[in-house]
């Protein structure tokens, strides 16, 4: 379907009715995303742009003091923003961002720690009519190298920690003319200054806080995640500023915000939980949040909800279970009853975590699925409704999802097969940067493949089988095992690399690699030791493998191809399956 002809304008009222108990069946029934587009235009002059959405829009009405951003810092910093005061910091970024060049449709990457600065360069660029692409702030030099280049990025917004990591790249890559240092509190006495560099202090410092926000259609894009698949490097999904309305809509009906929440997602901003729901939805929504620099720590952690009160909290599986492992005596210390609304995304939510957070949170976690290229939740236990420990819910208004067998047509319910979405959604990708092809692979009959095995119910609920494909998931990060193959096959040692995911208690997977070596290398503790560090080097602890075993071939196909499912059989001790194709030697 043509969305660009199907659809005209978003209203907000219409979506501001909720799903409930009452009203589900009939909302699923009749809800079409095409009414609720109308003539109105949100930006002022016409078009849409998730900045305005999310800031400026407040930043004029109501709610200009209420707080916006709510930081606290890795060495206890406390920071808070209003919408007005994100208003002006984003102004000043877009016109530090226009006076050194960049346009309209560029590619603008960030990588960064989580910090306000990130946010502020983040909505500067959208207002600018830029395409945002964050990245993990763990990541090694190589999958920053392969995204920037992928996308032909334009300029880097980074801190000085950072682009000394990666600092080996900045000159392999032409289009990149700009590197941002932003130098917060100048924690860093000496920041790096190569011939790209520019001090964000500097030109921001220097730049009006009035802005008119360049007036972006919602068919332009708006932000790139780069997501893993089975083969090749990964792909950057484009998002368009479209996606606003959907990512409006569920911050609503799933995670069900109010005017007075506090709300804290745990995510990321360089995965896409981290911008959906850790950028759009709570602001667009008008709703304060709490953005913590640190890590995980179990204690920490419920010492912030209590300290800061938080109402509504989007986490992970891997984060319940780190919690879970914690014991029961931490939550006991703390007041959390603050909490009205838990909700987890990534992964599998086992049965378990469901009933520990009834026990030790009064109430269950509610479990909702989507990914990187749907852009916002699609289906999800809903706080009205009864939840289904192990089950992902139900499907959102006003999509259609379906179980299809191997020539993707429609199941009925209670059995196994393809997960798939009737194509069509609001944020829904729009493109794989420069890879038509693969993107097209992800549509036939009408339908989106989303990749992933599931099964539903009589009741319409939903349930997690497994991926079709052999991308891993290890802590709600997916990683494609062709990347990191690619990358263990760059150490002079290696000959040849076979990647899969391990099951792990915490993690859900964990990245395992089978290596050979060339000849003339044996295997020593230093070479395992040497191998490890290289991999953790190129890519970042998330993504390089947890375990590796040397052995003396992989396992491939007549073709040459490794055969990963092979490997992971062996390893699970499970049947081998067809091996007809398997390479004889
Ligand atoms: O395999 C599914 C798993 O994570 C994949 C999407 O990953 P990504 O694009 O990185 O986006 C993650 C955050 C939205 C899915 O194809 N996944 C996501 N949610 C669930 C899940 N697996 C089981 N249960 C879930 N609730």
């Amino acid at each position: 379907m043509d969305l660009e002809e199907e659809i005209a304008k978003p209203t907000v009222d219409e979506m501001s009715v909720r799903p409930n108990l009452d009203n589900y069946q009939e909302m699923t029934a009749t809800f079409e995303w095409e009414d609720m587009y109308s003539e109105l235009d949100w930006l002022p002059g016409g078009g849409l742009n998730k900045a305005y959405e999310c800031i400026d829009r407040h930043a004029e009405g109501p709610k200009r003091n209420k707080p916006a951003l709510i930081w606290e810092g890795k060495n206890g910093e406390q920071e808070t923003y209003t919408f007005q005061e994100l208003r002006r910091e984003t102004n000043k970024v877009a016109n530090a961002l226009n006076e050194i060049g960049i346009k309209k449709g560029d590619r603008v990457f960030l990588f960064l720690e989580r910090i306000p600065e990130l946010y502020f360069s983040f909505f500067g660029i959208l207002k600018i009519g830029a395409i945002a692409g964050p990245l993990f702030s763990a990541f090694g030099p190589d999958p920053v190298r392969d995204r920037l280049e992928d996308a032909g990025a334009v300029a880097l917004l980074t801190s000085p920690d950072l682009r000394e990591r990666v600092a080996t790249i900045i000159d392999d890559l032409p289009a990149l003319k700009h590197v941002i240092v932003i130098n917060k509190d100048g924690r860093h006495e000496n920041p790096p200054m190569g011939s790209k560099d520019v001090s964000y202090e500097t030109i921001v410092g220097a730049a009006s806080d009035e802005f008119t926000i360049e007036n972006t259609t919602m068919y332009d894009y708006s932000v790139m995640h780069y997501t893993s698949g089975t083969t090749g490097k990964p792909k950057g999904a484009v998002h368009r500023h479209l996606a606003i309305v959907q990512q409006y809509a569920t911050g609503k009906w799933v995670l069900d915000l109010q005017e007075d929440d506090l709300y804290w997602c745990t995510a990321d901003p360089g995965w896409v939980t981290g911008t959906s729901y850790g950028m759009f939805a709570p602001w667009s929504n008008g709703v304060t949040q709490l953005i913590d620099e640190s890590g995980f720590s179990a204690s920490r952690w419920y010492e912030m909800i209590q300290r800061h009160k938080v109402t509504v909290w989007y986490t992970a599986p891997t984060a319940v279970r780190m919690l879970m492992k914690a014991g029961e005596d931490i939550p006991a210390r703390y007041d959390l009853s603050s909490l009205r609304h838990i909700n987890s995304v990534g992964e599998p939510l086992n049965p378990e975590a469901v009933v520990w957070g009834q026990g030790v949170f009064g109430q269950p976690i509610h479990d909702n699925w989507w990914q990187t290229e749907t852009g916002a939740i699609l289906i999800a236990n809903y706080a009205w409704m009864p939840v289904r420990p192990g089950s992902m819910g139900r499907p959102i208004p006003g999509i259609r999802v379906g179980i299809l067998d191997d020539e993707y047509n429609e199941l009925p319910p209670g059995q196994d097969g393809h997960l798939a979405i009737r194509s069509g959604w609001p944020s829904q990708f729009h493109s794989y940067w420069q890879a038509p092809e693969r993107y097209n692979s992800r549509f036939l009959k009408g339908w989106y493949i989303t990749g992933d095995k599931a099964r539903q119910d009589e009741d319409g609920y939903f349930w997690f089988m497994g991926r079709a494909d052999d991308v891993i998931n290890t802590a709600g990060h997916l990683v494609g095992p062709f990347e990191v193959e690619s990358a263990l096959i760059e150490h002079p040692a290696v000959a040849e690399a076979g990647v899969i995911g391990k099951p792990d208690p915490i993690a859900m997977e964990v990245v395992k690699a089978f290596v050979a070596l060339k000849e003339g290398y044996e295997v020593t503790d230093e070479l395992r030791r040497d191998l490890n560090r290289f991999a953790r080097t190129k890519l970042s602890s998330a993504v390089a493998p947890r375990e590796i075993e040397f052995v003396d071939s992989l396992p491939k196909t007549r073709s040459g191809k490794i055969m990963r499912r092979l490997l992971k059989a062996r390893e699970l001790g499970l049947p081998e399956g067809d091996i007809s194709t398997l390479e004889d030697d």
